[in-house]
């Protein structure tokens, strides 16, 4: 056994959980490509941020999962895993596959104008997803906002993104769970250090905002990363709202299902979440702490972008100001 296998084979699978499967997915994507883009970039924070985006839209990575029962009968099973059983410490980076819509001309037809003075007004078919979320939320984040955060922002790709886009000078706040993400986030924040970011741990499953102690008028978002967590606690948003003063907050995250429970692509939706252990309750905790007077739901656009796709992101906007 090599010194690397023997090291490997110490760490041994750690549970099969959303969190862990970053904690690792950052970490191989990190190895594999920070210090590529970073020597091909110059050094240059945003060139080197489009390169290594690039590379993660066309390489998946490929984790081993472990059933919890096949953990068992091999022995394998350290025990404290979870239900879904374990993940090998092995990731692999796999050539994504190339769907016909991603000719670039067909790119060009499928791009709709979406955004009217800042809001969104109709739905999106668009395969530049990061760039189409990026730019939107560059224009809402130049309301004098006097900090920016990210809640689950993994390298912090939509931060350096809205502050390479010309984005206000203001406090950007990277909040994530895993090391491995707030790791690479330095790494590149360490490309300009003159961008005004601050990296704090963080988990939506018991979230603590003392971090903004002070700010007065707070923009707080979440990109795809509340759907990691099965169930959020019942007060998550009453926290979220009472963070500051003024707290404006956008979620895109796909909760369409939650809404519209009827048709069939909201039953598929349903069970493709069900089975991915992602968030299920994110539209009954919001319409609760709604209830209690804690925030007014502003916006909520059901399967907004790419509501033809099997998994469409629905976006919520709330604030915390009295209705
Ligand atoms: C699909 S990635 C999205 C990352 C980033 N928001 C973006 O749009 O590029 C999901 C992120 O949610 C994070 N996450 C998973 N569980 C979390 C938790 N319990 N608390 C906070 N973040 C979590 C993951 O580590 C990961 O960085």
């Amino acid at each position: 056994m090599s010194r690397r296998e023997s090291d490997r084979a110490k760490m041994g699978p750690i549970p099969w959980t959303n969190e862990n499967f970053y904690e690792l997915a950052w970490r191989a994507r990190g190895l594999a490509f920070f210090e590529r883009v970073k020597e091909a970039a110059n050094g240059n924070l945003c060139r080197a941020l489009g390169l290594f985006n690039s590379l993660n839209e066309e390489y998946m990575v490929a984790l081993e999962g472990i059933p919890a029962a096949a953990a068992k009968k091999s022995g394998l099973d350290p025990g404290g895993g979870s239900p879904r059983g374990y993940l090998g410490m092995n990731a692999k980076l796999a050539r994504a596959p190339r769907k016909a819509g991603d000719r670039p001309a067909e790119i060009l037809e499928r791009v709709e104008a979406v955004v009217d003075k800042g809001k969104i007004r109709k739905t999106a078919v668009t395969r530049g997803y990061n760039a189409f979320v990026a730019n939107w939320l560059r224009d809402v984040s130049g309301a004098g906002f006097d900090a920016i955060v990210e809640l689950g922002t993994g390298y912090g790709q939509n931060l350096f993104e809205i502050y390479c886009r010309g984005g206000p000078k203001t406090r950007y706040i990277g909040a994530e769970y895993t090391a491995s993400g707030r790791e690479l986030m330095g790494k590149f924040h360490a490309l300009d250090p003159a961008m005004p970011l601050e990296i704090v741990a963080f988990d939506h499953k018991a979230p603590d905002l003392s971090f903004l102690a002070g700010a007065e008028k707070v923009l707080l978002f979440t990109c795809h990363s509340l759907e990691q967590v099965e169930r959020l606690p019942e007060r998550f948003f009453d926290v979220l709202a009472a963070a500051a003063p003024e707290v404006t907050a956008i979620h895109l995250k796909p909760f369409g299902f939650q809404i519209e429970k009827k048709s069939s692509a909201s039953r598929k939706q349903a069970a493709f979440i069900k089975k991915k252990f992602y968030n299920m309750n994110l539209a009954k905790v919001l319409r609760a702490a709604e209830k209690r007077g804690k925030l007014a739901v502003r916006m909520m656009v059901l399967n907004a972008i790419n509501p033809d796709e099997s998994n469409p992101t629905s976006i919520a906007v709330w604030d915390n100001r009295r209705p």
